[in-house]
């Protein structure tokens, strides 16, 4: 079982890095996982002439077919987004319109922060995704401490917060096991 983590800034400074370490902690200790950080896939805007899903002869200019490439390789996926004016981030955005069947019939977790926590980046992607055959988890994970504060470099979060009985480790938690589950559920469907 491989999942990605993907991470849905590429803004300097940015905090989703330290998120998505956290994150491949986690995951790590179920599943095969690696970060994929958007910043290694550069692409252009959306600018193909026929939409993904319809076009058969499509051929993608070769920075695009390296992202396409290696987002096939996973069975499922935790996306770390920023909120960036009610929505996710435009380069997450960007990197999902490109894509055709490569997440078909498989699950993304989502775990989200923004000064307000989130939420609307989650109800973005939740209408997104499925635009390209994605399934999202029910759960989602809402990060609304100040990430830079909590969560150091490295990825580890203060022990004050892991301690939390209803903190954001054990929600972390819930939500990767819940993402195994599906990505199960959905893998068993698939090859039946
Ligand atoms: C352009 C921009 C717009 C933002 N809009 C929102 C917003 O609408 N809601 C929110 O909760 N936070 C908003 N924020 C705060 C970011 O979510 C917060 O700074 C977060 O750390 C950004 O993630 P990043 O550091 O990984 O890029 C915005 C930040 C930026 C840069």
């Amino acid at each position: 079982m491989k999942i990605a983590v993907v991470v849905g800034s590429v803004r300097e400074n940015r905090v989703s890095d330290r998120l998505a370490k956290w994150v491949v902690d986690e995951v790590g200790k179920l599943a095969n996982v690696e970060t994929i950080d958007l910043k290694d896939y550069p692409m252009p805007f959306m600018d193909e002439a026929i939409s993904p899903r319809f076009n058969p002869e499509r051929q993608p200019v070769p920075e695009v077919k390296r992202w396409l490439d290696k987002i096939a390789e996973f069975d499922g996926y935790v996306f770390v987004t920023p909120e960036y004016n009610r929505s996710t981030s435009g380069v997450l955005k960007n990197a999902i319109d490109y894509l055709d069947f490569q997440m078909e019939k498989k699950p993304v977790a989502l775990v989200a922060h923004g000064s307000t926590g989130g939420a609307q980046a989650v109800a973005s992607l939740r209408m997104a995704l499925p635009g390209v055959g994605a399934v999202t988890v029910p759960q989602a994970l809402f990060f609304t401490d100040w990430v830079a504060k909590a969560i150091d470099e490295e990825g580890m979060l203060k022990e004050e917060l892991s301690d939390a009985p209803h903190g954001p480790q054990s929600s972390l938690k819930t939500q990767v096991e819940t993402l195994i589950w599906y990505v199960k559920a959905l893998k068993n469907a698939r090859t039946a």
